[in-house]
């Protein structure tokens, strides 16, 4: 006889720690149902969802229609390879092109699979296009910067958690201080090999680091100079997170290739992309680069669906107004808090900052009281938590949520 036992979160718990590598730590909670801005706990008690999958969910939990984009899809066809064409690749393109202003998308699965994509774009064209030396390209990145975890982009990290005991290391990439234009400048102009700038327009990993204003647009000048490709990694930033569609949306800025991944399914599917205008994309020749479901046809489903829904809902928008809201009020906490320094970001991708050492685990004691008090966050690094909820967010639960995080900092005031 089936015995139906509802399994207890502890369990659940314990079954990861044995059975699975210890490559996260995540909160103890245990999800199993997700709706819009909530999601459930095997036990039934509801959270509002504050992480929203590192941003992948800006649709909200379960959207009907990308679920029902992603059903119909998933009962008709799957995955075909790109051996042969399938019927909604070609539709996908000419739509995510289109919504975004490019010739033309390679469609990839993870956001590190459009990174290296990226990546690997860009040198191409240096050495096709511009004219570089073969093997002599040179990518500039940042620091503390967070693209991913393949053994090429944790080569350029400087966060040895990710990247010690990884090596031997890609070689091929410059380290300059983030927001730092006289940095950017001086590497652009004593290295004669630059292909491409890597950045983030917002670093969220490393703690929502919002860079100064006009540093977007005037490093993008700079590369135009120098005639190096900007690469902007949107894949935790874009698709409405930060109140505009992109990020470098805030600053008028457009870049030679833009990497997407994440929100670009609303976290129902993995799906990621670059996006190039010809100029840079036709150097792509088959066999060049690929993967066996990058473009498969409930992908190109699912994303049509997404962007539809980011469009229709105006969520970009919401989250304009919405995180205006979120860091006035905490603002006025915060003028007269101990525990909290500061609050900081743009549209609905925020942090606060706790006052403790980096080291100290005061931030990830305020994340479990968070999560006993009904909201889910996490730290991004340190002393620092992140705030991102789905960007279907209403007002009403907005300042319910503002409310939950003053309750709990207030607890460790005492
Ligand atoms: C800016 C940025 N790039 C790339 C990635 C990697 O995406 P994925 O985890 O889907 O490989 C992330 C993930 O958090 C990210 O924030």
């Amino acid at each position: 006889m089936a015995i139906l036992e509802k399994k207890s979160s502890q369990h659940l718990i314990e079954l990861e720690d044995k059975y699975g590598a210890h490559n996260y730590h995540p909160l103890p909670v245990v999800l199993n149902k997700g709706e819009g801005v909530y999601v459930w706990d095997v036990e039934g008690k509801k959270y509002y969802d504050f992480l929203s999958a590192y941003s992948a969910v800006n649709q909200g939990h379960c959207h009907p229609k990308i679920v029902g984009a992603m059903v119909n899809q998933a009962q008709t066809l799957t995955l075909t390879s790109r051996a042969f064409y399938n019927d909604k690749l070609g539709e996908y393109e000419k739509f995510a092109t289109e919504f975004f202003g490019f010739d033309k998308l390679l469609p990839m699965n993870t956001g590190a699979e459009a990174v290296e994509t990226a990546l690997k774009l860009c040198r191409k064209w240096a050495y096709e296009k511009k004219g570089i030396p073969e093997n002599e390209a040179q990518i500039i990145v940042c620091e503390n910067n967070f693209h991913g975890r393949t053994t090429t982009i944790i080569s350029f990290s400087n966060d040895e958690v990710a990247r010690k005991n990884f090596g031997p290391y890609t070689a091929g990439f410059i380290k300059i201080e983030y927001d730092n234009l006289s940095a950017l400048e001086q590497a652009l102009e004593s290295n004669a090999n630059v292909a491409g700038f890597l950045v983030e327009p917002i670093q969220g990993e490393a703690g929502v680091y919002v860079p100064s204003e006009g540093f977007l647009a005037k490093a993008k000048a700079l590369c135009e100079k120098h005639n190096v490709l900007f690469l902007a990694d949107e894949v935790q930033t874009g698709i409405a997170r930060t109140g505009k569609l992109l990020a470098v949306d805030h600053e008028n800025v457009k870049p030679d290739i833009l990497i997407l991944g994440k929100a670009l399914s609303g976290g129902a599917y993995p799906v990621s992309g670059v996006l190039a205008n010809d100029t840079i994309m036709s150097v792509i020749r088959p066999g060049n680069h690929g993967s066996t479901f990058g473009g498969n046809p409930v992908a190109a489903a699912v994303a049509i669906a997404a962007l539809e829904v980011v469009r229709d809902e105006k969520l970009a928008e919401n989250a304009e107004e919405l995180g205006q809201l979120f860091r006035s009020e905490l603002s006025k906490y915060i003028e007269e808090s101990k525990i909290a320094n500061l609050v900081r970001g743009k549209g609905l991708l925020n942090a606060i900052v706790i006052n403790d050492s980096e080291d100290s685990d005061t931030a990830w004691n305020i994340c479990v009281a968070l999560k006993e008090n009904g909201l889910l966050a996490k730290p991004t690094h340190g002393n620092i938590i992140r705030f991102a909820p789905p960007l279907v967010m209403d007002k009403e639960q907005l300042l319910d949520c503002v409310n939950i995080i003053i309750k709990t900092l207030k607890e460790f005031e005492k």
